[in-house]
């Protein structure tokens, strides 16, 4: 029993020792690098998948490359790509074995190692792990591990931080670069609530080189305005455009307010509502009077304060209190209750005053009315004296009429 463990434990441990020094005697052996290990694309536009890969010495001269498409459970079969390697001109890629014109392979000299691709017009179904592969002299054959992802990204991606009333930000919207043809133009635009557009260009795009994505940033001080606004970033590559856009929430929040009228009569209904315009929503308002929120809990209700039959203890100062955000909002009332009989007196003041102000008036009019048929006879009489002085009657005449017209 011992003697099977140690034997078969030794014979692992040779092949082990076999193996490594067969692979890395003295070249390299088989190996793949992927750069990006994964490659964003967009659908109708093409996608270049870049690589390199090594081979062992053995299996030169390489006879064939291929390209496989693994199925889900991970066996990469299909060929997608095959091409033949010339034995005369070494090392030059030569016929293509499949019919597709939509793969192409970058670098025809194998002995360069490039096994870059690029991929046309890439559609939904392309998402999927692909495999190459050589054929060299003999048993040399590998599919190389790792595969490389294709992800298909019909959309940009857009990050928009938190935002609130009055300080800076900045969005980012990403776009894949997935072919080296088709730079993107990137595009923001912000439609307000009332409708308007308004639009940024951004000539300041930055290329990732390690995720092959262009990165856009837009700076904005968002205020209140521009809560419930949509954001949009347009992404053109050519003719083709892909683009995304959201809501934006910016959080604000403005001065509390109490309406209502600060004077009510004795028996009417007191009526306050306390108000504040903000994102996200305040706390339900506390309602205080004269320091204590007990004595007129029974009167409130969501933001309203409502007293029916008010008497006179009910005028004080009302406060109302909220919270937004771990702050406290607070704004005060002072509301004047009338007595009855004040209101009463008041009218009667205001009847009597009237009545007084009609009577002096008639009175002043009256006077007036006199005044005027006494000047009108006085002028007669200067007219019958004075009858040769035309001078002086034109003055005289001029002031009278003037003042005729003032009292009417
Ligand atoms: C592969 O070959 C293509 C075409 O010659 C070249 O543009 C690309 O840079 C090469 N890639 C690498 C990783 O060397
Ligand atoms: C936004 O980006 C600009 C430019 O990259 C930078 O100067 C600024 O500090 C950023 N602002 C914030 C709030 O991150
Ligand atoms: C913002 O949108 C939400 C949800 O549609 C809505 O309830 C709210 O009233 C809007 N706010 C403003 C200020 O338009």
């Amino acid at each position: 029993m011992f003697k099977m463990q140690t034997i078969s434990s030794c014979i692992i441990l040779s092949m082990l020792l076999l193996n490594i020094l067969c692979t890395g005697h003295g070249n390299k052996g088989w190996g793949i690098t992927f750069n990006p290990p994964e490659v964003t694309a967009v659908p109708g536009l093409c996608a270049l998948i870049s690589c390199t890969f090594t081979y062992p010495d053995k299996a030169n001269p390489i006879d064939n490359v291929q390209w496989k498409v693994c199925s889900k459970t991970g066996e990469c079969k299909n060929d997608i790509f095959k091409g033949k390697v010339s034995t005369q001109n070494e090392n030059k890629l030569e016929e293509k074995e499949t019919e597709t014109e939509r793969i192409k392979m970058l670098e025809p000299d194998m002995s360069k190692t490039n096994c870059s691709i690029i991929m046309k017009d890439i559609k939904a179904e392309d998402e999927n792990e692909y495999a190459f592969r050589v054929e060299g002299q003999k048993t040399y054959k590998n599919t190389f591990n790792p595969t490389v992802k294709i992800i298909i990204q019909d959309k940009p991606i857009m990050d928009v931080p938190p935002l609130s009333d009055g300080v800076e930000a900045n969005l980012t919207c990403s776009a894949p670069f997935p072919c080296p043809e088709t730079p993107p133009e990137i595009k923001w635009w912000i439609k307000t609530r009332e409708g308007n557009i308004l639009s940024y260009k951004d000539d300041n795009i930055i290329l990732i080189s390690s995720t092959s994505l262009y990165l856009s940033t837009l700076t904005l001080t968002p205020t209140s305005k521009l809560h419930n606004a949509t954001v949009g970033c347009d992404v053109s590559y050519g003719d083709k455009t892909i683009s995304t856009s959201r809501t934006l929430e910016v959080m604000y929040v403005q001065t509390l307010r109490i309406l209502g009228n600060n004077r009510v009569r004795e028996g009417d209904t007191l009526s306050l509502i306390c108000t504040v315009e903000c994102h996200p929503p305040s706390s339900d308002p506390v309602w205080s009077f004269s320091g204590s929120t007990d004595t007129i809990r029974n009167h409130t209700s969501a933001e309203n304060l409502m007293i029916t039959n008010v008497r006179k203890e009910h005028a004080g100062i009302y406060v109302c209190e909220m919270t937004y955000r771990n702050e406290t909002l607070k704004a005060s009332i002072t509301i004047s209750v009338i007595r009855k009989e004040d209101f009463q007196m008041q009218v009667d003041i205001r009847m009597i005053t009237g009545f007084l102000t009609g009577i002096s008036m008639s009175a002043v009019i009256f006077s007036v009315v006199l005044c005027c048929h006494e000047s009108w006879q006085s002028r007669d009489k200067i007219h019958e004296v004075m009858d040769t002085n035309t001078y002086t009657e034109v003055i005289l005449e001029v002031f009278y009429d003037q003042e005729g017209h003032h009292k009417e």
